[in-house]
């Protein structure tokens, strides 16, 4: 018996009655627009401020020194942290300060946290089945013609993830940075219209850097892609629009030469970071 359908067999582990939430509308403006968002930690303001807009099917990369808020900035959007004060809009549809955490992923926000979280003892094609399992819309009648649907989107996301020859070993025995494409394989299974990825490449080699590379720039188009990353090769490489983070808002925003030259970006990070890799 298939995960999936060992899963559904059980009770209270789907919920067949949510509805399927209404499509974000991206024709009159972008995917995701944060405005005037502030959020304080004890009287420290973590989020100042900051104004953001991200265009259907963009890749974007967003650097800054650690405690620039990058993280929280990425909290905020899947509705983790709540601002005191600004705007965080899906499409022009969907507010997503009125919206929680399971709500905000339904709409199609996948997130990526920086340590893989795959299940070891299942194999690479369980691992997305399951990832299917949590895709509400795809529930309620689980036939024989839904499930080589599945069958074909698991194929299709083993090519793009590089992972088809591996499909029936056990996740456990993936390397590192193939874990991690395995991780983004089971966001895509559920077809997110726009993917948060914190720093992908930590860990990687350098030959699982460019292949992450190419991943994330083969997605951009069919889905919008927000990437924080460290590593300013692995930025330089991918990179179109680059915004950079200081103290919670955005101090510059541009190609990756047009803000690597900024003077006011180096000296945030030579004066930061300067143990670190500089820009
Ligand atoms: N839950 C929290 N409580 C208190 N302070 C926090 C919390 N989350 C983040 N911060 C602080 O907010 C700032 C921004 O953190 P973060 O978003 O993690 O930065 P980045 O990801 O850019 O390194 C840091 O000074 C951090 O210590
Ligand atoms: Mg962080």
């Amino acid at each position: 018996m298939s995960i999936l359908r060992s899963l559904a067999s059980r009770d209270r582990v789907f919920d067949f009655l949510v509805p399927v939430e209404s499509p974000v509308d991206v024709r009159h403006g972008p995917i995701l627009y944060l405005e005037d968002v502030t959020v304080s930690f004890d009287g420290f303001k973590a989020i100042n401020d900051l104004n953001l807009t991200i265009d259907d099917g963009e890749l974007r990369c967003i650097i800054g020194p650690n405690g620039a808020g990058k993280t929280t900035m990425m909290d905020i959007i899947t509705g983790k942290t709540r601002p005191d004060s600004g705007q965080v809009w899906f499409g022009s549809r969907h507010d997503l300060l009125t919206m929680n955490e399971p709500e905000i992923a339904s709409l199609g926000i996948g997130r990526k946290f920086q340590k893989p979280t795959v299940f070891e003892a299942l194999t690479v094609f369980e691992n997305l089945e399951l990832a299917m399992a949590a895709d509400k819309r795809i529930l309620p009648t689980l036939t024989a013609r839904i499930n080589g649907e599945i069958r074909d989107r698991i194929d299709e996301i083993l090519e793009i993830i590089g992972l088809k020859p591996l499909h029936a070993r056990p996740a456990g025995i993936l390397s590192h940075g193939q874990k991690q494409w395995l991780e983004i394989g089971m966001l895509l299974m559920q077809r997110p219209r726009l993917l948060l990825v914190d720093e992908p490449v930590a860990g990687m080699t350098e030959q699982e850097m460019e292949r992450t590379a190419e991943l994330l720039t083969g997605l951009a188009g069919k889905q919008s892609v927000v990437v924080v990353e460290h590593d300013m090769g692995f930025v330089r490489s991918i990179a179109r629009k680059v915004t950079v983070l200081h103290q919670g808002s955005v101090l510059a925003e541009g190609s990756m030469d047009q803000v690597s030259s900024d003077p006011r970006v180096i000296e945030v990070y030579l004066g930061a970071e300067a143990e670190e890799e500089t820009l």
